[in-house]
């Protein structure tokens, strides 16, 4: 059982040891998750503040040249029409954030490669800052890229880029993808470090409750997390996708409960182990359980994402079965949701970028 701790004293070496994590992980007891979930609202209140950051999602293209087995935008999948925001579509987007104050935005799509696709992301960075007076802090979420890639796009004001390792056990990872040049494992770790090096704010994360994933691969990609060093994480409970390869093995996953409280825990558990980083509280979450992202915001996560992609290309964009979308004005969810997160002394940080303390000293938080 983990050491009743004061916020204060929360340390690494608390629950540095793998055998500990496990055994937090695997242990059914609601005691035992309620007790992590507490401890860790309050390192999150004490080492990240008290503010929940948004980022308005745009998802702004599902074509993809991947053929991921669990995904339901894989390249192979003819049952979905593939889009394209246009220019207008995203600016629109970016414009509401602004407007709302969302502080910051998240440019979403499928893996492409090619040089249209660059140069389209390379413009709407621009243009983006343009008509925001460059007041919102801009994540990508686009793959693998070339460093050079991940170099120009940084110089057009891209702050932060996610690329998710997925897991972080290669042999897992090739049970997830299929075994090509398009999905190498070492290209995937090589990319995100080339992320590191260009100077990006660098996130990852992995899904959870997959099958054939074990309690000790979980481990390990909290301990991936932690010795990359990465800033920010998403990671979010693994949902299966009927039109996907990955379906056929739904017989092993774990119960949609269990799966929930697992990526409850993960989120737990690593906002203790690395108390200044930002952790988004995924979508996924919502599928498998009512108010799912507000609960893990109260177990840690500090990231809020909605999502702004105009409502007829969202419905293309389902990368698994059940995506929640919010129905009605936006701004009034948000003021309910600030109302429920007062509940536990926190509150929507509207108008901040909401960086990450792991990357930034503390003084130049903005
Ligand atoms: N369930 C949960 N998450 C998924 N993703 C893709 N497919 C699924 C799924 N079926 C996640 C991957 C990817 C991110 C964009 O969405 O982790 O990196
Ligand atoms: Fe493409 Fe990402 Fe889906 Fe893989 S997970 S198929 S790279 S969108």
């Amino acid at each position: 059982m983990i050491k009743k701790q004061t916020p204060d004293t929360i340390q690494v070496s608390d629950i540095i040891n793998r055998e500990e994590i496990k055994s937090l992980l695997m242990d059914k007891d609601p005691a035992t998750l309620n007790d992590l979930c507490e401890q860790a609202l309050h390192a999150k209140r004490e080492f990240a503040g008290d503010k929940v950051y948004l980022r308005g999602l745009v998802e702004i293209s599902n074509v993809c040249r991947k053929n991921c087995f669990y995904c339901g935008i894989r390249r192979h999948n003819t049952h979905i029409n593939r889009y394209l925001l246009d220019k207008k579509e995203v600016l629109d987007a970016a414009q509401f954030a602004h407007e709302n104050n969302f502080g910051s935005l998240v440019i979403q799509s499928g893996e492409r490669t090619d040089k249209e696709f660059i140069r389209y992301i390379d413009e709407l960075l621009r243009e983006i800052h343009q008509i925001t007076n460059n007041s919102l802090g801009i994540t990508l979420s686009l793959g693998e890229q070339s460093p050079e890639t991940y170099a120009r796009w940084f110089a057009s004001g891209a702050h932060r880029y996610l690329l998710r390792i997925e897991t972080s056990n290669e042999q897992l990872y090739y049970k997830l993808h299929p075994k090509d040049s398009a999905h190498s494992f070492k290209n995937r770790l090589k990319a995100l470090e080339s992320i590191k090096k260009t100077g990006f704010q660098t996130g990852t994360g992995v899904m959870i409750g997959l099958p054939f994933q074990t309690p000790e691969n979980l481990v390990d990609d909290l301990l991936f997390f932690r010795d990359f060093g990465v800033d920010m994480v998403g990671m979010g409970p693994y949902v299966e996708h009927s039109d996907t390869p990955m379906y056929n093995y739904r017989h092993l996953l774990p119960g949609e409960k269990e799966r929930f409280e697992l990526t409850l825990k993960m989120i737990a558990l690593l906002r203790i182990m690395m108390p200044y980083i930002n952790i988004a509280s995924t979508t996924a979450l919502e599928t498998l359980s009512e108010n799912g992202r507000l609960l893990a915001l109260q177990s840690g996560a500090n990231v809020f994402m909605p999502n702004l992609t105009p409502d007829i290309k969202n419905k293309d964009y389902f990368l698994y079965d059940g995506k929640p979308v919010i129905k009605g004005n936006i701004m009034a969810y948000l003021e309910n949701f600030n109302k429920e997160l007062n509940k536990s002394d926190q509150k929507i940080g509207f108008g901040e970028k909401g960086n990450s303390r792991q990357y930034m000293p503390v003084e130049f938080i903005g």
